[in-house]
């Protein structure tokens, strides 16, 4: 019995790892983001946005573009079109050429590496990140980050969401839920939190607050699946263990009754 209890809390200890593992995301709570690394329209559209976007600044120098192409179903003539700008071959590192002596020069802060960003710092903490730059006149790239304070990034997908506020967070109620005003139903602000949550200032950008908050979605989904690309091999392989392991299961358990048969 003893032993049975061991095993159960030893088999409980990654949830209870897991759960005291999440990122805070600053000052406000993280959104939630449900990757899926089988919706490869959306992988492909984030690894453009990765390219076109992140790439002139940040490197994700251990992942390869021929890997994400054929993970991600992309022929190899489409990813030389549309992935990569420099003279890069398909097997190359996803590298660009910017110096860390100029980076910290140009930025404060030397953009670090992405392939990993997802890993390390969550996917919550990723998408809520994206999300949640906000106009603050007194930085020197005139944005600022809910998540991450006085960040050294400009808000280079800027020009897809246009200009944003920072508002007033939303004040909370006993149940957990938004407070609403009881008689129009509006949620209410919190005095306490000043700037608590961002709002898109709408028509100042190419896309509407949906539109872009897909192009996160996909581009948070791609980078997930940049920081684990076997997570669904490894899924896939997992039940196949499960599966040989039941089977062997019987023929172990059939010749343990063989061997003890005669010793009573
Ligand atoms: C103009 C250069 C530039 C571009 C383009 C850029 N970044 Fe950054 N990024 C930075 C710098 C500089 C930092 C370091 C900020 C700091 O430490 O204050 C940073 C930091 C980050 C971080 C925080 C990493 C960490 O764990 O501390 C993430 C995540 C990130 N960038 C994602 C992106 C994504 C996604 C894109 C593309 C949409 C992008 N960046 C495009 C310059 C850039």
């Amino acid at each position: 019995m003893k032993q049975l209890l061991a095993v159960l809390i030893m088999a409980a200890l990654p949830l209870v790892a897991s759960a005291a593992g999440d990122k805070p995301c600053g000052t406000i709570d993280c959104m939630k983001i449900t990757v899926d690394a089988t919706d490869q329209p959306s992988l492909q559209r984030g690894a453009q946005t990765f390219v076109n976007y992140c790439m002139g600044c940040h490197e994700a120098k251990f992942s390869r573009y021929g890997r994400i192409a054929s993970d991600l179903g992309m022929p190899e003539e489409l990813v030389m079109e549309n992935l990569i700008f420099d003279d890069s071959k398909i097997g190359d590192l996803m590298t660009n050429g910017m110096t860390p002596a100029d980076a910290k020069k140009w930025f404060g802060a030397g953009p670090p590496d992405l392939t990993l960003v997802a890993r390390s710092r969550g996917n919550d903490w990723l998408y809520t990140y994206l999300l949640s730059f906000y106009t603050d006149p007194t930085r020197p790239w005139g944005v600022n980050n809910l998540v991450f304070k006085d960040v050294g990034m400009p808000h280079v997908l800027r020009e897809l969401q246009g200009d944003t506020e920072c508002k007033p967070a939303y004040a909370i109620a006993a149940n957990g839920g938004v407070k609403r005003d009881p008689l129009t139903g509006i949620p209410m602000e919190d005095p306490e939190h000043a700037c608590g949550r961002v709002e898109n200032i709408e028509g100042t950008g190419k896309l509407n607050a949906a539109e872009y908050e897909q192009v996160v979605y996909d581009l948070t989904n791609f980078m997930a699946y940049m920081a684990e690309p076997m997570k669904e091999e490894r899924k896939r392989l997992g039940v196949y263990v499960l599966l040989f392991l039941c089977v062997m299961f019987i023929f172990v358990y059939l010749l343990n009754r063989e061997y003890w048969k005669d010793i009573h």
